[in-house]
């Protein structure tokens, strides 16, 4: 298990409690070659070290990604004063890829969650003196649900708990071994 691994899930287990610590911020690279950034949750991490986030289709990170895999998380949990900076592959999963996989991140949200994926296609005009009707089977994986999978290949990690702060850069050396370098912060 890589180090940075062992201090995200230390990370994790120790702000369960505060349900915004599993938010993080997503950049992507668009057409123009801007970056574009987003907050969405954390749904769990894969063998593969790859983060998993779910999505839809419809919105422009899924264009984004299609045309440049290359993105960057950043995730601070406030509570322990901890940055996580994640340079990942990000790999889209829809049912056509991966049914089992997309439908159990369906089936694991509530149906509010599920609400959010029914009330349209993302980022058109509406009407805001009509109520957003959610339109759709709850028991059914719209095909606009997909998974976003993060395969991680460096991490930037920035502890400010103590004096002097803690820098650690964590890449892959020539073999595949994960190897950390403490830097000046
Ligand atoms: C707290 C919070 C959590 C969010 N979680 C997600 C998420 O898990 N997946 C997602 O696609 N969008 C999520 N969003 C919405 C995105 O931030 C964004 O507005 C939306 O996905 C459209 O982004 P895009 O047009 O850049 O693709 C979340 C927003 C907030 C404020």
């Amino acid at each position: 298990m890589p180090l940075w691994r062992q201090q995200l899930t230390k990370s994790l287990h120790q702000t369960r409690n505060t349900p915004e610590s599993r938010y993080f911020q997503l950049a992507t690279c668009d057409a123009n070659g801007l970056p574009q950034c987003r907050t969405v949750v954390y749904r769990g991490i894969t063998d593969g070290h790859a983060l998993e986030v779910i999505s839809d289709t419809r919105t422009s990170k899924y264009q984004e990604i299609s045309q440049q895999q290359g993105v960057q998380v950043c995730w601070y949990f406030a509570k322990t004063r901890e940055q996580y900076r994640f340079t990942a592959k990000a790999d889209i999963i829809t049912t056509d890829e991966d049914a089992r996989r997309v439908a159990s991140h369906w089936q694991k949200l509530s149906d509010a969650g599920k609400k959010q994926f029914l009330w349209g296609e993302p980022d058109t005009r509406r009407d805001p003196t009509l109520p957003l009707l959610a339109e759709g089977d709850f028991n059914e994986v719209p095909a606009h649900f997909c998974l976003l999978n993060l395969t991680v290949k460096a991490v930037d990690y920035l502890s400010l708990r103590g004096n002097p702060q803690i820098r650690e850069k964590h890449i892959k050396d020539a073999s595949g071994e994960w190897v950390v370098n403490s830097v000046v912060p």
